[in-house]
């Protein structure tokens, strides 16, 4: 039996209506058979970042989730220039442990504007040693204009720009 690929995504927004949510819960949809597309939901249990021996069990279920990938996915809106503090601590967890070491990772950036926390993130994916596909990363301004109230993304190019974004990650894992 083939294993199949697995990929870990994780949204840098906790909003209920949140557009990145919705983005990934397409791509979910955009998956072939053989792969499985799991969406992280824990990152807003994560406690901040503390270097403490203990480690909490919301952590360790992180980092066991990250183990089991063979790529991950991080779709994720800019908040007041930056990175949004959620995901920054869920990423802030992994430096000292190496989870990222080496994991293709892939990287779309969807906000009003977005380009600084699009920016800042791939400074911290290389800070942490992510495998940054090539090919593997996009950012999308003016999301809202992009997707519909069904959360779909209602604009084509988008559409298929994100699909490519998913297909190179896929390709990568596939080719290592
Ligand atoms: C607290 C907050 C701060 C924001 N700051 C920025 C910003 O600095 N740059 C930007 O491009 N968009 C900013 N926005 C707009 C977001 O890009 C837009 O609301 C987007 O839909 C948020 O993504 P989400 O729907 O996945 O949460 C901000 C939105 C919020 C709620």
């Amino acid at each position: 039996m083939t294993k199949s690929t697995r990929i870990l995504a994780i949204s840098g927004s906790l909003r209920a209506t949140s557009s990145n949510n919705a983005i990934l819960k397409v791509v979910a949809g955009m998956v072939s058979p053989g792969v499985e597309f799991i969406i992280y939901n824990g990152v807003g249990n994560l406690p901040h970042f503390n270097d403490s021996q203990e480690i909490p069990a919301a952590v360790q279920d992180f980092y066991n989730q990250l183990a089991a990938a063979d790529g991950v996915f991080i779709c994720t809106p800019e908040y007041a220039f930056g990175v949004p503090g959620s995901l920054k601590n869920a990423l802030d967890w992994t430096v000292g442990t190496g989870d990222f070491v080496g994991k293709p990772v892939a990287l779309v950036t969807a906000s009003s504007v977005g380009d600084k926390a699009h920016a800042a993130l791939l400074h911290t994916l290389t800070a942490i040693s992510a495998d940054i596909v090539e090919g593997g990363t996009l950012l999308v301004s003016f999301i809202r204009s992009k997707m519909n109230d069904k959360g779909e993304i209602a604009d084509t190019a988008t559409y298929q720009a994100i699909k490519e974004v998913l297909d190179k990650l896929i390709d990568r894992v596939g080719n290592r």
